[in-house]
């Protein structure tokens, strides 16, 4: 199969880029379960832009700076917000509806690390509405066509051609993949002039995450097996407040726009304690705020904190917050009555795979944008909210930058089909499903929160077993989907325990004891 532009992921970053580039040529969408199956379909606090006065650019950059703790590459800061108000309005010429107050201005919402009201939002559902938007515009448009339950299983370079392939090979090029249709259980080569890796996180390699079960950090994993440049990927972001349901999984995210909003955090016996931790209480960045609730927790021996928003007047509560409203009476939670118990749960990847202000890879035709990418915009903790308005920013750079180099780019010939000789191993399923759980369980021992030299190392040898299992497994089995993510969850969970053992400092969403400030 052949297509100009081969979409992988359907989210916000690959949405938007397949109706910017469906202006020059072809795009084929691939995603490997339904389209709205995304992180961004799950998006409640809204998205970034500096809308009006006293707001400004500056101040947007600086507190993003500040989040990043010394580690954001202040281009990617200054390209990202000054873009930002042009993106948002693309956004609403698709349909995408953000709440006004009674004077018609946009309603702008707060959250941890800003220090002013910048948040557009849709209720509590800012990612369904964006997402549902999008794939209105993408269902309409000719030029676009989308294969659900596609699942991209390894980029094509110059690797299938035969040629030995290093990271230093120079003219390192990608010219499409192969992916697995779940329908037939075959595996097509798809070729392409451009490709664009946009699938989301990687949360799924934690066993308590606010990611739908599609965050398995698939295309860094292709990314890296390709040779592809990764960076940051220690800075796994915690959310804060997921509420506290044992049993539930994914963890339900209660937005940090409710503290923006005025809630509070509180330990078991209600008292505050934030202000311990930090001048900005319980709207301190993330990585301080859920390290708090974890040494409180831990300190006593509790599983979860409070988030008490009872002082504010319900009515607005359960207007601002229907769809968490209802959520926690699910649960026989009255959030204009009761405290609802919240935990912190892997949420973010704020690294990825390295991309330049282009949304370039260090491999040539090979694109990353949204979650899967690492532009610099976010350092070492992403400040809220700022990651859909990323994709959607990048994803035009990108869009651009490919439709100027469109003509000078062809199909490449000689790429042999997937070559499969063994046999398809259905009955190890059950297995597939205890490794998983046991990289969740060791990303979650040892390369949560709160990290150690002994703890990383120790997460190092135990995860180097299941990847010589799980090859194993692989080298002699017709790939299917479970197989397939296991070893991507393994690959990326590998460049978190690498790249933290790299890094000499406690810093950001990386907090390793053993470099304590
Ligand atoms: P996604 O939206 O996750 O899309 C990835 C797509 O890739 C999916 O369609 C998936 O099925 C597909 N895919 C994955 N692997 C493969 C494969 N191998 N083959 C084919 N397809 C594949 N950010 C904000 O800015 N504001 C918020 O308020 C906010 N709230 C959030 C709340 C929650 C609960 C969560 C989980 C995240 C939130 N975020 C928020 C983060 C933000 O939603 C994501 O970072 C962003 O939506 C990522 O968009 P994306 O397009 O990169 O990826
Ligand atoms: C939230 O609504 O708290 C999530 C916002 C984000 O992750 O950016």
């Amino acid at each position: 199969m052949k297509t100009d532009f081969l979409v992988i992921g359907s989210g916000a970053a690959g949405l938007s880029f397949a109706l910017k580039a469906a202006e020059r040529g072809t795009v084929t969408i691939v995603t490997k379960g339904e389209m709205a199956e995304c992180n961004t379909n799950y998006a409640q606090g809204g998205i970034c832009s500096v809308t009006y006065e006293p707001d400004t650019f500056e101040k947007h950059i600086e507190d993003t700076l500040v989040c990043g703790a010394g580690k954001c590459d202040r281009q990617a800061v200054e390209l990202v917000v000054r873009r930002a108000p042009e993106l948002i309005q693309d956004l609403i010429a698709w349909g995408t509806r953000f709440n006004k107050t009674p004077d018609g201005r946009f309603e702008l919402h707060r959250e941890g690390g800003h220090t002013e009201h910048r948040i557009l939002h849709f209720e509590d559902l800012t990612g369904a509405e964006i997402e549902r938007a999008l794939i209105a515009s993408v269902r309409q448009h000719p030029n676009i066509t989308v294969l659900e339950h596609h699942f991209a299983v390894d980029l094509l370079t110059q690797h299938h051609l035969g040629e030995f392939v290093t990271r230093h090979t120079r003219n390192l090029t990608c010219f499409g993949a192969y992916v697995l249709n779940e329908k037939t259980h075959e595996i097509e080569t798809m070729l392409a002039r451009f490709t664009i890796v946009a699938t989301g996180g990687c949360g799924h390699i934690y066993s308590s995450t606010t990611n739908p079960v599609v965050a398995t950090g698939d295309g860094v994993a292709m990314c890296h097996r390709a040779k592809a440049k990764t960076e940051n990927m220690e800075f796994i972001q915690f959310h804060p407040t997921a509420l506290y349901n044992p049993g539930e999984k994914p963890n339900f995210l209660i937005t940090e726009a409710m503290r923006g909003f005025g809630a509070i955090l509180r330990l078991q016996n209600g008292e505050e304690f934030m202000d311990k931790y930090h001048p900005m209480k319980s709207l301190a960045p993330r990585d301080i705020t859920a390290r708090a609730i974890y040494r409180e927790m831990t300190r006593r021996g509790e599983d979860f904190v409070y988030l008490d928003v009872t002082h504010k007047d319900p009515e607005t509560v359960r207007t601002h917050f229907p769809n968490i409203y209802e959520k926690c009476l699910s649960v026989g939670i009255d959030m204009t009555k009761d405290w609802i118990p919240v935990t912190p749960a892997a949420h973010y990847s704020c690294g990825g795979v390295r991309v330049d202000l282009h949304g370039q890879t260090s491999i040539k035709r090979l694109y990353a944008l949204g979650e899967t990418s690492c532009t610099g915009l976010h350092g070492a903790n992403r400040l809220a909210s700022n990651s859909l308005i990323e994709a959607v920013v990048y994803a035009d750079e990108a869009a651009r930058h490919a439709i100027e180099r469109f003509d000078r780019v062809g199909f490449q010939e000689g790429i042999p089909d997937w070559d499969f000789e063994g046999t398809q191993h259905t009955e190890e399923m059950l297995m597939l499903i205890r490794s998983k759980r046991e990289v969740q369980s060791i990303m979650s021992n040892y390369v949560g929160i709160v990290r150690s030299n002994l703890r990383l190392e120790r997460a190092m040898r135990r995860l180097s077993i299941l990847f010589e299992e799980t090859e194993e497994l692989y080298n002699h089995t017709k790939p299917v989907r479970e197989l397939c993510e296991l070893r991507n969850m393994i690959a990326v969970a590998y460049l978190v325990i690498k790249q933290g053992m790299e890094i000499k400092e406690s810093v950001g969403c990386h907090y390793n004891i053993d470099y304590q400030k």
